[in-house]
């Protein structure tokens, strides 16, 4: 496992640079992140290119023996550049130019912006090729999806509609366009989603596509700047750092063309009181590894108390610094650089808190990052371990838009039942991968689906398939609700998957923030809210059953053996309690070892190696934790991470 930091040569003064890197190189450090923001330093004025900053710094860290990634600058164009074409600068939905120019200021389809972008990642691509201390591109910063309204990203979705539809007629039936008058007749009439009126106003198909788009936008402008640098530096690995923003871009697609993932990990500093929420990134971390479902890189590390875009955190409580960044490695990261050294004196992220304070006085956070650092180094049995799961859990990224577009009911959000059964197969210390629709299920035993409400016949065969075979599918409330085209299918829910589920909604209630009692087969009790699919089986049989309201007596849960497998559904939505329950019955039936004792929020996870394990036990709490495995007694500090290394 490697640690390193993020660095900002450009915030500091020269004298610093020296100074700096030895006490990097005296803690352990392997690895520094650079030239992010940095293009006017790059290019200070138009087509004249600096680089012998850069080269003496990566000089400087080279002799230490610290490996640099290097940042593609296209984040943060230069303000001459700005001056030269002010339409570089995105457009709203309001339809003006966001002019801050102060970050993200880029349209990913201005022709002059590409124009210059490009120009300067083939310089720096060139001029840092045969650099050998240079060993990884970051591409931009955080991208999103594109969601620019100028005239170039109009051209652009209208280009895109063409080309999924080729004429107007064909797009009009397949986004129902027959209601409100709201038939093309011509390309050139298609618009942006413009405007302040709620999402609820459009047309859902419309906007589905429209998220499509602005997605495959950014994966296009994420190829133009990989194309320049593979050309260049073909030996280089290539990736981007990305994390959970407003208008997420399909994982999936983003970096398919990449070479590993690479995430921005902030867990939270403050322990949330309720109990009932899942404050643990683990589920985040889970997700980033089953995007190319290898081991990841942890680009921007959680250092301090957070601040600068919100009033400031609570700092990282001792442990946290530490015990985070090994929770990634329980996870899947092989590498973890920390964000930042320093924390910047000017500039309007002064307080986002870097492992040194702005007195350059390294104190506690330092220590406990000096210390993770020596961990680190005695880990190296851990290298070329993977993880392997029995369990993987589908997250479908056009069903997190497509329910974004249209909230089912209140306090009903996406990925609430992807968490909670995360939180219930973590419970029982199990490794659960988070995949893609499209991602091969046959090596698992247990398949979750919840809420694939966007249909893909595709995935819908291999969820059937996988059951056939002897999977255990696990779906939910809001499956086979939209067709591809995000329009209803007219068929009893859950359309698609009624043979596989054994079962059918006679109707449903969405009942928001109401609670309404439910008893499983087994007499356990819980309560359900948001949603009560009312159940009908055919050749499934009920598991739990409403004990309220008009359908008290109708199934909630069902289970349905199809081929050799098996199918769940879970028509409604509960707490922790009710998932673990469940997920209890659903682990002894398939046959699946699990551990019961394990306080909440303790993971239990494992990396295989060749001929042995590494067993990770991480206390997520902030509080000491006593307990036991089998016959094993353990007792951790807060944040504390046991790792252990078995033979098999
Ligand atoms: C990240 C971003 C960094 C920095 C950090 C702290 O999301 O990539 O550049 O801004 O947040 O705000």
């Amino acid at each position: 496992m490697k640690i390193g930091v993020d660095y900002y040569p450009e915030h500091w003064d020269r004298s610093l640079w020296t100074s700096d890197a030895d006490l990097m190189q005296k803690t352990g450090v392997k690895l520094v992140r650079m030239g992010e923001f940095a293009w006017c330093r790059f290019e200070p004025i138009e087509n004249e290119f600096h680089f012998e900053w850069m080269d003496e710094i990566i000089e400087i860290f080279a002799k230490r023996g610290i490996d640099v990634v290097l940042c593609t600058p296209t984040n943060c164009p230069p303000l001459w550049l700005c001056e030269k074409y002010p339409d570089i600068i995105p457009t709203g939905r309001d339809g003006r130019k966001n002019d801050a120019y102060i970050r993200g200021h880029r349209c990913m389809n201005n022709p002059h912006f590409l124009e210059y972008a490009k120009r300067i990642i083939e310089k720096m691509a060139k001029h840092y090729a045969k650099n050998p201390a240079v060993v990884a591109w970051q591409i931009d910063n955080e991208l999103e999806a594109n969601f620019c309204f100028c005239e170039n990203c109009t051209d652009s979705f209208r280009g895109w509609l063409k080309e999924k539809y080729t004429t107007p007629a064909n797009m009009n039936k397949a986004h129902g366009n027959n209601v409100w008058s709201g038939e093309y007749s011509a390309w050139t009439q298609i618009r942006p989603p413009f405007g302040n009126n709620p999402h609820a106003w459009l047309n859902p198909a419309f906007m589905l596509d429209f998220n499509r788009y602005a997605s495959d936008s950014t994966v296009k402008y994420l190829r133009v700047q990989t194309d320049i640098i593979r050309k260049n530096c073909p030996d280089t690995k290539i990736t981007t750092n990305t994390w959970f923003c407003q208008n997420m871009p399909d994982f999936y697609k983003e970096f398919s063309g990449l070479d590993f993932v690479a995430y921005d990990n902030y867990p939270t500093t403050k322990i949330p009181e309720d109990t009932e929420e899942c404050y643990s990134h683990s589920f985040h971390l889970d997700l980033m590894r089953g995007i190319k479902r290898r081991n990841f890189w942890i680009m921007e590390e959680l250092s301090g108390g957070l601040g600068s875009w919100s009033p400031m955190s609570r700092t990282t409580a001792p442990g946290m610094l530490e015990g985070y960044s090994l929770q990634a490695l329980a996870h899947g990261a092989d590498t973890v650089i920390h964000f930042r050294w320093r924390t910047a004196v000017s500039g309007a992220e002064m307080h986002w808190h870097g492992l040194i304070d702005h007195s350059n006085v390294p104190g506690r956070r330092f220590e406990e990052f000096a210390h993770l650092c020596k961990t680190a180094e005695a880990l190296d049995f851990i290298n070329d371990t993977q993880i392997r799961s029995e369990v993987a859990i589908i997250y479908a990224p056009e069903n997190e838009w497509a329910f974004k577009l249209q909230p089912q009911t209140e306090g009903m959000f996406y990925f609430e039942q992807i968490r909670l059964l995360h939180d219930a197969f973590s419970k029982y210390g199990l490794n659960v991968d988070i995949i893609g629709p499209d991602a091969d299920i046959s090596g698992y035993k247990i398949v979750a689906a919840p809420q694939m409400y966007v249909t893909d016949e595709n995935t819908v065969k291999r969820l059937y398939e996988f059951a056939e075979k002897g999977g255990t599918v696990i779906l939910t409330n809001r499956s086979g609700v939209k067709d591809t085209h995000n329009n209803c299918i007219m068929s009893q829910l859950p359309t698609v998957y009624r043979k596989l589920v054994g079962a059918y909604v006679e109707e449903y209630d969405p009942i928001g923030r109401d609670m309404i009692p439910v008893q499983f087969a087994d007499g356990e009790n819980f309560s359900c809210r948001e949603w009560c699919d009312i159940l009908h089986t055919e050749s499934a049989e009920a598991i739990a059953y409403y004990d309220g309201d008009f359908f008290k007596g109708k199934p909630a849960v069902t289970v349905n053996h199809y081929g050799s497998g098996r199918a769940y559904y879970i028509g409604t939505v509960g707490q922790k309690a009710f998932y673990r329950h469940l997920v209890r019955d659903i682990l002894t039936e398939c046959g699946l070892p699990f551990v019961e004792t394990l306080p909440d929020n303790v993971e239990l996870t494992e990396r295989m190696g060749d001929g042995y394990k590494v067993r990770f036990i991480f206390n997520d709490t902030d509080r000491e934790q006593s307990f036991s495995i089998g016959e094993e007694e353990l007792s951790l500090k807060p944040f504390e991470m046991k790792i252990d290394r078995q033979n098999v």
